[in-house]
């Protein structure tokens, strides 16, 4: 039976998109970031086509994402950043993923774990999110400094993470950022992997590149910002959303489509009904606007985002029920854009692709 809702993922265009993003970076190294389920693009799939790719590390925000990735069966080098106390420090250790550190509280209780851990020192540059604040460095540095010497941690990295606020602001975090690795070396410790850029940081500014970069947005084919061009970098978006056309019909001028009647039709048109609505991550916000490819000629939602589907007014074009409706994917097959679905639905790309439901099946191409 043909899938009714339908992410279908490209891992090629993975593989090949890491393969671009570190020629860009050489000799730097990279780390394919697959939190939130890849991005929407299936956090496993994902992970084994960006290490097919040469990424050298996988990166994912909890431990809950990390020991999914090793229960596949990946042991690539991991890093994990998002910890709540108490979390699992010690089945982390022993499962060799690597610990995002952003306190000197977390630290001690990372280090009282009964094997060495592998930590990453994140400090706050900037952005105000985690990471140690520009007071606590020196403590927290010291504190590590004690840890390491005693054979509880071993420091592998420093780090922090871009707020691209702009150009003097990134600027200035990599100068702070410069700054927390000078006092980290003054106290003795020597992260071999000094980190701080995103995918647009990595893109934008190579003097924010340090040894390693953290690509998520950029290895699934998207842009992380307004000012990148993907394709111009040679970068192909992985995924396409789409479904068959479930129901046709031709309408009158003035009729009323979807709840509330939002949408009027301004003149006799067709209606064509797929299957795809915001229980699938479809943005509600891009009632009236959200555009869709079938048969190569692009309509617009018409009227709300229901939570199951959508009605798009195709105008006089030959639609029938079972022609596939594409939201979005590659631009080079003419079809709209993640890009463009944000546009219409005031929001980022990001947000598109990582919000695709469950209900959504994903099937894998290469
Ligand atoms: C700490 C950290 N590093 C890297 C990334 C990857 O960012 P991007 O998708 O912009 O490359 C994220 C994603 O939000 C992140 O939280």
């Amino acid at each position: 039976m043909a899938d009714l809702r339908l992410a279908t993922i490209n891992t090629a265009a993975i593989t090949h998109n890491v393969e671009t993003l570190r020629a860009l970076v050489a000799p730097v190294q990279v780390m394919a970031v697959v939190k939130a389920n890849g991005y929407g693009h299936g956090a496993i799939e994902s992970a084994r086509a960006a290490l097919a790719g040469g990424a050298d590390w996988l990166g994912v925000a909890d431990l809950t994402e990390a020991f999914a990735v090793r229960g596949a069966g990946i042991d690539a080098p991991l890093l994990a950043w998002l910890h709540q106390p108490g979390a699992a420090f010690g089945e982390a250790v022993r499962a060799n993923i690597d610990l995002g550190v952003s306190s000197t509280e977390q630290l001690h209780e990372v280090a009282a774990t009964s094997d060495t851990a592998f930590v990453h020192l994140k400090v706050d540059t900037g952005l105000h999110r985690n990471g140690a604040f520009l007071e606590e460095w020196h403590q927290f540095f010291e504190a590590a400094v004690v840890h390491e010497l005693a054979g509880r941690i071993r420091v592998r990295g420093l780090w922090s993470h871009l707020a691209n606020a702009g150009a003097e602001h990134d600027a200035d975090q990599i100068e702070q950022f410069s700054a927390a690795v000078a006092m980290a070396e003054s106290v003795g410790l020597r992260p071999e992997l000094r980190h701080l850029a995103a995918s647009e940081g990595a893109i934008k500014h190579p003097s924010a590149r340090f040894d390693l970069v953290r690509v998520g947005i950029s290895s699934y084919g998207l842009s992380p910002a307004d000012d990148v061009d993907a394709a111009a970098l040679g970068l192909v978006p992985a995924l396409t959303l789409s479904a068959p056309v479930v129901s046709v019909k031709r309408v009158t001028a003035g009729s009323g489509v979807s709840y509330g009647y939002a949408y009027r039709c301004e003149q006799d048109t067709t209606l064509a009904l797929v299957p795809l609505g915001y229980g699938d991550g479809v943005p509600r916000h891009a009632s009236n606007r959200g555009p869709v490819s079938i048969n190569g000629v692009v309509g617009r939602v018409a009227g709300r985002v229901a939570m199951d589907q959508i009605v798009v007014d195709m105008g006089d074009a030959n639609v029938a029920v079972g022609d596939r409706a594409v939201l979005f994917g590659d631009p080079s097959q003419s079809v709209p854009t993640a890009d463009d679905w944000a546009a219409a639905a005031d929001t980022i790309n990001y947000e598109i692709v990582t919000r695709i439901g469950s209900r959504v099946t994903r099937r894998y191409e290469s």
